[in-house]
């Protein structure tokens, strides 16, 4: 194990790499596509409600593990529940998470940057036809732009938390605000942009039932990276003199303002495209969005900018879902560098190169399930139809151990290492705390609805993507006589 823990080095690189961290694919894309078509400001309204009386409670809860732990997510519940057995199997759910969930993300992230690459090329055009994306993902040149991810992240990675993750975060955060102002304000001043303002501010109450809450919910809780270990990990290298419910609450804000500022880009360059289109018809996934979609209404652009103009508009767009992915990547991969370190004090070099390895043969399984190998392709049956390895991936661990991942932090801090214990690392370096409405909420919520909200998003996810399998492959059993094995 090193000697002494490294520690972000003041309060503002915390918020910025914990920020980096939300900022995500989530914000940029998958907010504004929800909102639109799940009631505007409706969904607004609620989505804003779960960022701050249930998500955040939960943030607060896995700092204060990883601060008072000073250890990996698998380190944490072990030290924090006396080498309890049982409280170690979340342990290891918050590290197999990430894991996982970087592997997916990181096979997206290429994809932006071969756009990316694409539209500095000039080729704009190709990307907005509609059989281009099918015929990138399965080209070779995905595994060298595999290969230079990887590199990159890793290289912030290398250089540790404060002159690689904390510096990177205060130079690329900055960055993606200024870039997502200046699109939204251009696209502002595009004609019929107003329109998409208006859809996707005014509210529609109409829209919101249980699945939409649901959706929000889950939607919440990966933005704000929950359920990774990634705040637990990063909480670990918080210095005790900084708050954690006031650095928690600035994290929120940027997350939220992020999101919601990247509804003003995506909603008026849709309508500025279509001004008679009917959002609720968009495609529910990010992928579909940012490349067969977004590519097209960029292109349209070239009737008022010219293509040139257009692509500059489509290139600055890639960059900055890449910046936001990269930032999101160096923080879930950090989550399996620390336990290496901590758990098996391997050195940040060797843990890098560990991980990197694993990474990269997992992220080729998820690039080539589109086609490129059968195998991996139609890797298993669910619900009466084949999934990749990319789709089981996303399946498995963000749609349904996300929120489980969640439901044991709060179940862990309250029930096992005890309110008291919590209260007291949440009141140090915020001496306002004890006796505070905030946290009598904070210890209240979490011991009680906040979990019970948490499993209902769980047993929805598994009723509706597992339970269909499992009955039916109990109903082919018991239909089927078994045959004798040769
Ligand atoms: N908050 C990120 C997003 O919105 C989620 C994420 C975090 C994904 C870290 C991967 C790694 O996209």
């Amino acid at each position: 194990m090193s000697a002494v823990r490294e520690h972000f080095g003041s309060r503002l690189g915390f918020i910025l790499a914990a920020a980096g961290s939300a900022v995500g694919i989530g914000n940029l894309v998958a907010f504004p596509v929800a909102a639109t078509k799940s009631g505007g400001g409706a969904f607004l309204l609620m989505y804003a409600l779960f960022v701050f009386f249930i998500c955040l409670p939960v943030m607060m809860a896995e700092l204060a593990m990883g601060r008072r732990a000073d250890k990996d997510p698998v380190g944490a519940y072990r030290q924090l529940s006396g080498g309890s057995r049982g409280w170690s199997i979340p342990g290891w759910m918050a590290l197999a998470t990430p894991f996982m969930i970087a592997v997916f993300y990181l096979v997206v992230t290429v994809w932006v940057l071969g756009y990316l690459i694409e539209t500095l090329r000039g080729n704009l055009d190709l990307l907005a036809t509609e059989a281009h994306f099918g015929q990138f993902i399965n080209s070779p040149v995905v595994f060298l732009y595999l290969v230079v991810l990887m590199v990159a992240i890793n290289g912030i990675l290398a250089m540790g938390v404060k002159d690689g993750i904390e510096r990177a975060a205060k130079t690329l955060m900055p960055m993606l605000f200024v870039m997502l102002l200046g699109l939204v304000l251009f696209v502002l001043t595009r004609e019929n942009a107003m329109l998409g303002v208006k859809y996707y501010l005014i509210p529609d109450f109409g829209k919101i039932d249980s699945a939409v809450v649901s959706k929000a919910m889950a939607q919440a809780f990966f933005s704000l990276s929950l359920g990774m270990g990634i705040m637990i990990t990063y909480g670990s290298y918080m210095k005790k003199r900084d708050s954690i419910p006031g650095s928690s609450r600035a994290v929120a804000i940027t997350d939220t303002l992020v999101a919601f500022t990247a509804g003003l880009l995506i909603l008026p360059s849709i309508f500025h495209f279509d001004p008679q289109i009917d959002p609720s018809e968009l495609s529910d996934s990010s992928a579909g969005m940012i490349f067969l979609f977004l590519p097209k209404i960029f292109l349209s652009l070239q009737d008022s900018v010219g293509y040139f103009g257009a692509s500059a508009f489509a290139a600055a767009f890639f960059f900055l879902v890449l910046v936001a992915a990269i930032t999101s990547l160096v923080s879930i991969i950090e989550v399996p560098i620390a336990t290496l370190r901590d758990e098996r004090g391997m050195s940040r070099r060797k843990a890098i190169y560990t991980i990197a390895a694993v990474q990269f043969v997992l992220a080729i399984g998820c690039a080539v399930s589109f086609g490129m190998v059968n195998f991996f392709t139609q890797f298993v049956q669910l619900a009466g139809a084949d999934k990749s390895f990319f789709d089981l991936v996303e399946i498995i661990f963000y749609d349904t151990i996300l929120p489980l991942n969640g439901l044991l932090v709060c179940l862990f801090v309250i029930y096992k290492w005890k309110k008291a214990n919590f209260d007291q690392e949440l009141q140090e370096g915020d001496s306002t705390f004890t006796g505070s409405v905030s946290q009598k909420y904070i210890n209240f919520s979490l011991g009680t609805f906040i979990p019970l909200l948490l499993l209902l998003i769980f047993i929805n996810t598994v009723a509706l993507k597992f339970l269909d399998t499992v009955l039916s492959s109990l109903w082919r059993k018991r239909k089927r006589p078994r045959l004798p094995t040769p």
